[in-house]
């Protein structure tokens, strides 16, 4: 195992539905082959506290939650995960496989529910500093199919309750960042059948082994 320079940061986003479990057991594995020390974790959560401000985030409620009180509960949790997690562990050489971060923020609280993306920005520098994750997949599908399969599955939380038009803008914004952001981003086209959306994911798994393993 190699564990002596730091660890690769790796993120998985997409809209509800698109298979990000299913796909980060698949990466989770494609490490192991590899002999690659890693760390799986998500967002919010990823530590007792952050997974406390995970239920607070989605319980559905009577009261109404203000945009700002569910941007700041993101990046509590986030601040959380952080210290606890991520770091320590990127530091420790192991990579760092996570279900969503700052992208589900910008895609999600600023796409989603309009909040201007300087807001969003102010915040990732105040917890993060200059971290940042070192690939995102993006498992992308229709709006339509991810959530018919994500409302099969489970009473809806908070978030799943929001309107197809919530989660057009959600899509949309992840999809701009992959636009901007090319050499970050590896777009996945998740309506495919799972072989074919795996086979896809493992050329970007064995390009981002090859690189930092040589
Ligand atoms: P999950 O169902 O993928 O675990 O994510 C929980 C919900 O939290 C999902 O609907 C997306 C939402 N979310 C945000 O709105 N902003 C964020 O920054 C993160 C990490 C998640």
């Amino acid at each position: 195992m190699q564990q002596n320079s730091r660890g690769i940061f790796i993120t998985v986003e997409g809209v509800e539905g698109v298979g990000k479990s299913t796909n980060i057991a698949f990466i989770t594995e494609k490490l192991n082959q590899a002999g690659i020390a890693y760390v799986v974790t998500r967002e919010p959560g990823g530590t007792p506290l952050a997974e406390d401000i995970r239920l607070l985030l989605l319980q559905k409620r009577k009261e109404s939650v203000s945009e700002s009180t569910e941007l700041l509960l993101m990046f509590a949790a986030r601040a959380q995960h952080i210290s606890q997690v991520i770091e320590p562990a990127l530091n420790d050489g192991c990579w760092v496989v996570c279900d969503r971060f700052t992208d589900a923020t910008y895609a999600y609280q600023g796409g989603g529910r309009g909040i201007a993306q300087d807001k969003i920005a102010s915040l990732e520098h105040l917890v993060q500093g200059t971290l940042r994750p070192d690939y995102t997949v993006l498992l992308d599908a229709p709006v339509e199919l991810g959530l018919r399969r994500a409302r099969a599955r489970a009473e809806l939380d908070r978030f799943e309750q929001e309107t197809m038009q919530f989660f057009d803008h959600v899509r949309a914004a992840y999809l701009a960042m992959a636009d901007q952001m090319p050499q970050r981003y590896r777009v996945i086209d998740a309506s495919q059948t799972l072989e074919c959306v795996q086979q896809d994911i493992s050329v970007v798994l064995d390009y981002m082994i090859s690189r930092h393993q040589a």
